[in-house]
């Protein structure tokens, strides 16, 4: 296997080593799984990561710039999720900032009841507790403040800019590199306490993702900008330090800094989308977001009204 600076393709590989090049495949998965920091890129091929600082505590801490967000750092090799855990730890008390991040996640979760694919040396899964002074209405618009923290934090490492897809789906070229779940526990006009969780896509290649999510999802290698080591200590401490950063000003100043910067980033407004609540579909064009981080569309008929959920879809310009 190739080290440093220098790929190997797969094509090479397969006929150094006589196997095909889905036997390379499941040998570079099967390497991963065991925690070597494989990078693949659909265009050069593979690299071992030498001198990336292993993945972990020791790691993510020595990057980490924050006085309070991420100091109390949990770090599992396998978990069953970030979130789930996180929301217990709340439960009992855990103090504002506490994070949790694993390697893997036998149960991730994602947005509507969905699964999260979080396989071992592939992506950052954390989440990380918060406990704003703020009225449940507002909530909305700090999860914004996350989907910010991570295009901040992952844009040094692509060659393509990242967007942001509402309510904070993390886009780049049109496939999504980042999800965000937010939970949170509220009295009728306060907020307890707010776990957020992040998963990012990071040293996935296509053959990664599961055949559905195929031309929908992809990672940070995919975009990986030239001699660029995409270290997940460095990105996740990225992460964090800009939460932190972004966190400190919602709660001071109100949210309207932070979503001037959502906004700049929005890959939504201004486009003609599809709209999927529950059952219903609708046609609609954003035309912007309110500061509780609601969507404001106009539909077809030319009504405008705001919502707080649903998923879209981007239109053809
Ligand atoms: C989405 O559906 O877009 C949200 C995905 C959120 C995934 C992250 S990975 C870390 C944290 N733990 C979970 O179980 N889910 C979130």
């Amino acid at each position: 296997m190739a080290s440093g600076e220098q790929f190997l393709s797969g094509e090479q590989l397969s006929k150094e080593l006589n196997i095909s090049r889905t036997a390379v495949w499941k040998r570079i998965a099967a390497l991963r799984r065991e925690g070597y920091p494989i990078e693949a890129s659909t265009n050069k091929g593979y690299r071992i990561l030498s001198n990336q600082a292993h993945y972990g505590k020791s790691g993510i801490l020595s990057c980490l710039s924050t006085s309070f967000l991420g100091r109390e750092l949990k770090y599992f090799n396998t978990i069953d999720s970030t979130n789930t855990m996180l929301k217990t730890l709340a439960g009992q008390g855990a103090p504002e900032g506490t994070a949790i991040v694993a390697d893997a996640q036998e149960k991730g979760r994602g947005r509507l009841g969905r699964n999260w694919m979080s396989s071992p040396g592939l992506g950052i899964w954390m989440s990380i507790l918060l406990k704003p002074d703020l009225h449940p209405a507002m909530l909305q618009s700090l999860t914004l403040a996350a989907a910010v923290a991570v295009c901040r934090a992952i844009e040094p490492f692509t060659a393509k800019t990242p967007g942001i897809k509402w309510p904070n789906d993390i886009l780049i070229d049109g496939k999504k590199v980042c999800g965000i779940l937010t939970e949170m526990s509220a009295e009728a006009d306060r907020v307890l306490w707010v776990v957020i969780g992040i998963g990012v896509n990071v040293h996935h290649s296509p053959e990664d993702f599961p055949e559905e999510l195929n031309g929908s999802a992809a990672s940070l290698a995919m975009f990986g900008k030239d001699n660029q080591e995409l270290d997940r200590c460095k990105i996740a401490a990225g992460i964090m330090n800009a939460m932190e950063e972004l966190y400190r000003d919602f709660v001071k100043n109100g949210p309207d800094a932070m979503l001037a910067e959502w906004k700049q980033r929005s890959v939504t407004l201004g486009r003609k989308v599809s709209l999927k609540q529950g059952d219903k579909t609708l046609i609609a064009r954003v035309l912007d977001i309110g500061s509780d981080g609601r969507l404001v569309i106009e539909t077809e008929d030319g009504t405008v009204t705001e919502i707080l959920s649903g998923e879209i879809t981007l239109r053809p310009v």
